[in-house]
């Protein structure tokens, strides 16, 4: 627990998008320790039944917990919209979720009426952004977009085939909600192509405000810690962990993309299936 040790904030995803909101956190708090794992084995999740996503969900949750984590991130769009309440009641210490500080940043933004929201097909078929945007006051409209994910796994963040993907993908969504005022990108992977977005919104003539659930997150991580944990960050360099269910050199290769600076060791984990 937080004390002699300091505090430690877990951070779980199902692969390296996490590392997006790890990122930002890191801003808000340069000094806490934190432990992340990528349940890079089992994903992508998107594309799982709720069952399953839960399970998986629970169990990398768990393990974190075990690894002495005081306080869980569930830093996945996915596991947060399917097994957000399963992982609460399943673990004895505080755990976020994206989905309300994602539409909390955008009722914060001010100029949304209409909100399109950008995610896997998981996270679209539970309704928990249309529900978390509907509490406050917000009309929402969302697009699963299956091919997004593997294409920032291949580190295509700035290619032309990805930027037809994402055109294909906006046309089809503003035909179909043409009042979107506001974009949500409901997905952690997707901050990496948020210029690529940007670029094809305004090359479509539709710029517009484009929100990031993993700045949300931080943000909101960042109040509990300083709320719920007062001067439990230990003084001196963090200590950062990294686990992986998978190749622990592609996430070494891939993390540093997402985390903004290079992940040196990554120890690998077995969950089972
Ligand atoms: N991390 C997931 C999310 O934010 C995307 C990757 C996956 O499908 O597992 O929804």
């Amino acid at each position: 627990m937080a004390g002699a040790d300091g505090l430690k904030v877990g951070v779980f995803d199902s692969g390296f998008g996490g590392l997006t909101v790890l990122r930002e956190l890191v801003e808000l708090l340069p000094g806490v320790d934190s432990i992340y794992l990528g349940d890079t084995a089992r994903l992508p999740y998107g594309s799982k039944s709720r069952e399953t996503i839960s399970r998986y969900a629970v169990s990398s949750a768990r393990f974190l917990e075990e690894q002495g984590a005081d306080l869980l991130v569930i830093a996945c769009n996915t596991a947060t919209a399917m097994a957000l309440e399963d992982i609460q009641v399943s673990l004895p210490i505080p755990v976020i979720g994206v989905i309300e500080p994602g539409a909390a940043g955008v009722a914060a933004a001010g100029r949304a009426g209409h909100v399109l929201v950008l995610a896997t097909a998981a996270t679209v078929s539970s309704g928990a952004y249309t529900r978390a945007l509907a509490r406050m006051g917000l009309k929402a409209y969302e697009k699963a977009c299956p091919l997004l994910v593997p294409l920032v796994e291949e580190g295509w963040v700035s290619h032309p085939v990805t930027d037809e993907v994402i055109r294909i993908y906006l046309e089809e969504a503003l035909a179909a909600a043409p009042e979107t005022d506001t974009l949500l990108l409901g997905c952690t992977h997707y901050p990496l192509i948020e210029v690529a977005i940007r670029r094809v919104l305004e090359g479509m003539g539709r710029p517009m405000e484009i929100v990031d659930s993993a700045k949300a997150t931080a943000l909101a991580t960042a109040k509990l810690v300083t709320e719920r944990f007062p001067n439990a960050i230990r003084m001196g360099e963090p200590r950062r962990s990294f686990f992986a269910t998978d190749s622990v050199d592609k996430f070494r290769r891939l993390g540093g993309n997402f985390l903004g600076q290079p992940v040196d060791e990554v120890l690998l984990v077995d969950l089972g299936g």
